[in-house]
């Protein structure tokens, strides 16, 4: 049997006609840019996330660059993220000019370790960006009082956790603002780039709006200096099919995650631990093994998908060095390294599928 880590053409299968019939109708209006179809996806994502704004953009990154910018931050600020991300959380900071700083991450859920936040926290920290990593939320209780306190602003990273729940809040919803992707990997994603930022305050969605679109205010005039990171109609006319399925795709998922708990019990691996006040939307189903590459060229062997993120966290990638990110010590960031892989878990695989795979990491350690 083979088991693909992902599995985009069953999706696509399933919503053929009504994917279609979106494309069409938006290329056969020529309305190609931050029209009716990006308005429609905006005001949904308000709605399931329960902000008042959602500004559609061009993708996740240029979703954490465009916040950070709207706050105001750049050169000689500093902002305090993990290592344990994919590089766009680190770079956009970069990219603003500002100097991020790495902590580590607590190992039973791979995000933010909350208790290392505040000896992090200098006169120029301005930020703080958890990453709701592989669907799990971060502490943002712990880490939203802090904030407060050192009067920190925080941009939620939930590019991999679309509706997943801290305490009662959808992620998007319970910081200053909220980053997310609709790269096509994701629990939402198009079949192209795009991206939204979810706030509740006003001023700075006015900002938002304005740096997604050359600081356009009307016709001939530009009121500030922006990107060029609109949404574009026709990923948005898909999206707005799929956004209908997300909140089915995410439950699938966790019937999938349930499936695998109970059959890798007994098994050597450490499975996904939820916190208490966390609701986990599976974006990716990571587990832990001392013996993970062995494993891994088991799985390829028979025909079964997997990934290794972040086999080399993002703090320590070549690119960061310049910035002196490698000197930081995250001793949880880089065991973690050594021992994640990620098993195929998406909405159209099957029960079977899943106990196929769940069965042949059983077989790998006898
Ligand atoms: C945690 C995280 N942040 C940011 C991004 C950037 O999103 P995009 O690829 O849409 O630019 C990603 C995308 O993979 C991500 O996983």
């Amino acid at each position: 049997m083979q088991v693909p880590l992902m599995d985009l053409k069953a999706e696509y299968a399933a919503l053929r006609p009504q994917i279609s019939e979106a494309i069409d109708k938006t290329l056969s209006s020529m309305r190609l840019f931050l029209g009716p179809n990006v308005q429609q996806l905006e005001q949904r994502w308000a709605e399931l996330v329960g902000v008042k704004h959602a500004i559609g953009v061009g993708s996740g990154t240029d979703a954490l660059i465009i916040a950070l910018k709207a706050m105001g931050i750049g050169a000689g600020d500093e902002v305090i993220t993990v290592g344990w991300t994919f590089i766009a959380t680190i770079e956009a900071i970069i990219l603003v000019g500002a100097q991020p700083v790495v902590v580590d991450i607590e190992p039973d859920y791979y995000c933010l370790n909350p208790e290392l936040l505040e000896q992090a926290i200098t006169p120029r920290t301005r930020a703080v960006i958890p990453v709701h990593i592989y669907g799990h939320p971060a502490d943002m209780t712990t880490i939203t009082a802090a904030a407060v306190r050192y009067n920190l602003q925080v941009i939620e990273d939930g590019a991999q956790a679309h509706l997943a729940r801290h305490g009662g809040g959808v992620v998007g919803s319970l910081g200053d603002c909220g980053i997310f992707s609709f790269y096509m990997s994701k629990n939402l994603g198009g079949y192209g780039e795009g991206g939204m930022i979810t706030t509740n305050d006003d001023g700075l969605a006015e900002q938002i709006r304005l740096l997604r679109n050359h600081g356009y205010t009307s016709k001939y005039e530009h009121e500030i200096i922006g990107y060029n990171s609109r949404l574009d109609e026709v990923q948005a006319a898909i999206l707005n099919v799929k956004i209908e399925k997300l909140q089915w795709g995410n439950q699938r998922r966790r019937e999938l995650a349930a499936i695998y708990d109970e059959a890798l019990a007994d098994v050597p691996v450490i499975t996904p631990a939820v916190a208490p006040q966390a609701e986990h939307v599976y974006h990716l189903y990571t587990i832990r093994t001392s013996q993970r590459d062995a494993l891994a060229a088991y799985l390829g062997e028979h025909d079964i998908g997997f990934a290794t993120h972040y086999r080399m966290p993002a703090h320590l990638q070549p690119a960061c060095r310049p910035y002196g990110l490698h000197l930081a010590e995250l001793p949880a960031t880089e065991q973690a390294a050594d021992e994640v892989l990620q098993l195929p878990i998406h909405p159209y695989l099957s029960d079977e599928q899943v106990e196929y795979v769940a069965e042949t990491v059983r077989k790998f350690f006898g």
